[in-house]
């Protein structure tokens, strides 16, 4: 089977970029990153990417006239690197309607909750296990999914449970929900590239 090609967006540290890098280079994964697009200078993503010896570029949103514009240059970069599906590992903007559709059922993100709960516009970040910690939820966790129009919707494909501790503050709690997301998001990916996913309506199926 030919291997997938992976374009991953980012705006921050990049752990789980980092956890994609080191699975491909431990063959547990069938694909390859071909390009990873920050929207921050100086997210330390984008160092990762280039140790790793993979196009890391950033795009600043403000050379651009709106959204729409800044999203097109993000789909040409794209486009001419022949990509299969994009992955936003921790990527803090909403794509426009023309990429969605253009990468329609091939682009997953990462969120640090069970969705749906804490989840959507105001959701990301340290803020997510503030809220959860505030409702008193005495589980978390992580979830990866389908992207769709609309912010954290889209069909779920892993999701995992984090038991959330008397004593957890946001910080420890985001660690906690961090080390499940480096282990699903590249399940999930995983997956894709062995063509295993399926998606019927709101219900993603593994074969
Ligand atoms: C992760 O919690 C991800 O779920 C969220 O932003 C964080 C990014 O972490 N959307 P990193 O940049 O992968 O370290």
């Amino acid at each position: 089977m030919s291997q997938t090609k992976i374009g991953v967006l980012i705006s921050g540290g990049g752990t789980n970029l980092q956890s994609i890098i080191d699975n491909i280079n431990e063959g547990n994964i069938n694909g390859s990153i071909e390009l990873i697009i920050s929207n921050r200078e100086n997210a330390y993503g984008l160092e990762r990417g280039k140790k790793a010896g993979i196009e890391s570029i950033y795009i600043n949103p403000k050379d651009y006239e709106n959204e729409e514009s800044f999203n097109r240059r993000l789909i040409d970069e794209f486009k001419k690197r022949d990509i299969d599906l994009i992955v936003l590992a921790g990527y803090l903007k909403i794509l426009s309607k023309e990429f969605i559709n253009k990468y329609s059922g091939r682009i997953m993100n990462i969120h640090p909750s069970l969705i749906p709960s804490f989840c959507g516009k105001n959701y990301y970040g340290i803020r997510v296990h503030e809220a959860v910690l505030e409702y008193g939820c005495k589980i978390t966790g992580a979830t990866v999914h389908f992207v769709d129009e609309n912010t954290d919707t889209g069909p779920i494909i892993i999701q995992e449970a984090v038991k959330v501790a008397e004593d957890d503050t946001p910080d420890t709690l985001q660690k906690k929900v961090l080390k499940v997301e480096h282990r699903i998001l590249v399940e999930a990916i995983k997956l894709y590239c062995d063509n295993r996913l399926t998606i019927d309506g709101r219900i993603v199926r593994t074969k």
